[in-house]
């Protein structure tokens, strides 16, 4: 099939991002920001990546399946940490070529797969994994009720899914919510509360944790990585760039901090 223009602008654009990811800069900004150096888009740290895999009770007999994985990010450090396997879905595959690149560093690359498809429309068997997890997907995507069940039909009865994601905190007047908007990621809006998404795609919820906080800290490490790392930063990026980042950092920062902005943290089991 022949690509629009649009699609391999689009293609360019992530490419350089992905390739950006990977420079000595950035690689130091993420491990001051969230503890990993994988080339990361989510603000999972390295502890809620340990959170993650205490919560999906994960044994190296285990097959987890990975959504958004972009880089590996945090998929690969948990099947380093447990021994487990781990299918990795993302749909550019310039992600998932760094990803198995960083596995085969790693020693892990025959404990993983990756697959370029659609999250909301995975293309396996049902009931084929035990485990699913994703950091900060559901926020960057407008499909979220089929992407929940869609990993809802490919996990057996019983099995856990963990995610974060980034959401408007309820009942913000319309200038606090167009605030939580544009501090937010591009698909944040919900018309349906994830308790209700996910009751509807057929999972319980049996942890719902407010992790915004943390989401804080982070955000505060990222203004500092960003300060500290400035003359790298000034190789990838130009001055305005660097300046209108450092002030999306702020105005991020101030959003959360005034409450409009959440990060949560959700496991829920399939019924
Ligand atoms: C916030 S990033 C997280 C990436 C990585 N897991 C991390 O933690 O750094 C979300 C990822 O979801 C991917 N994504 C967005 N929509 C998707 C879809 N419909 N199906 C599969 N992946 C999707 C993006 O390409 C991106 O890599």
């Amino acid at each position: 099939m022949q690509c629009t223009a649009e699609e391999i602008a689009q293609k360019d654009r992530l490419e350089e991002v992905y390739q950006r990811s990977q420079t000595a800069t950035m690689l130091s900004i993420e491990r001051a920001v969230c503890g990993c150096d994988y080339g990361g888009s989510s603000w999972t740290t390295h502890r809620q990546a340990d959170d993650i895999s205490a919560a999906l009770e994960i044994n190296p007999d285990s097959v987890l399946l990975e959504l958004g994985a972009g880089s590996g990010w945090p998929a690969l450090q948990i099947v380093k940490s447990t021994g487990c396997r781990a299918t990795l879905v993302d749909m550019p595959e310039s992600g998932l070529q760094i990803a198995e690149q960083r596995a085969l560093k790693d020693g892990i690359s025959d404990r993983i797969a990756t697959v370029s498809a659609d999250a909301a429309r995975l293309p396996f068997e049902d009931c084929s994994f035990d485990l699913v997890s994703h950091s900060d997907l559901l926020c960057c995507l407008i499909e979220k009720s089929s992407v929940l069940s869609s990993c809802r039909r490919v996990i057996r009865q019983g099995g856990r899914m963990a995610f974060t994601v980034i959401s408007i905190a309820p009942d913000l007047d319309p200038k606090a919510y167009r605030r939580a908007i544009e501090n937010g990621p591009e698909f944040i809006e919900t018309d349906t509360g994830y308790n209700d998404l996910l009751d509807i795609t057929g999972w319980e919820i049996i942890k719902r944790e407010n992790i915004s906080l943390a989401f804080a800290e982070s955000v505060m490490r990222q203004l500092e990585a960003d300060e500290l790392f400035v003359e790298g930063l000034k190789t990838l990026f130009s001055a305005d760039e660097i300046s209108a980042r450092l002030a999306d950092w702020r105005s991020k920062l101030s959003a959360i901090q005034d409450g409009l902005l959440r990060r949560e943290y959700f496991v829920a089991v399939a019924r």
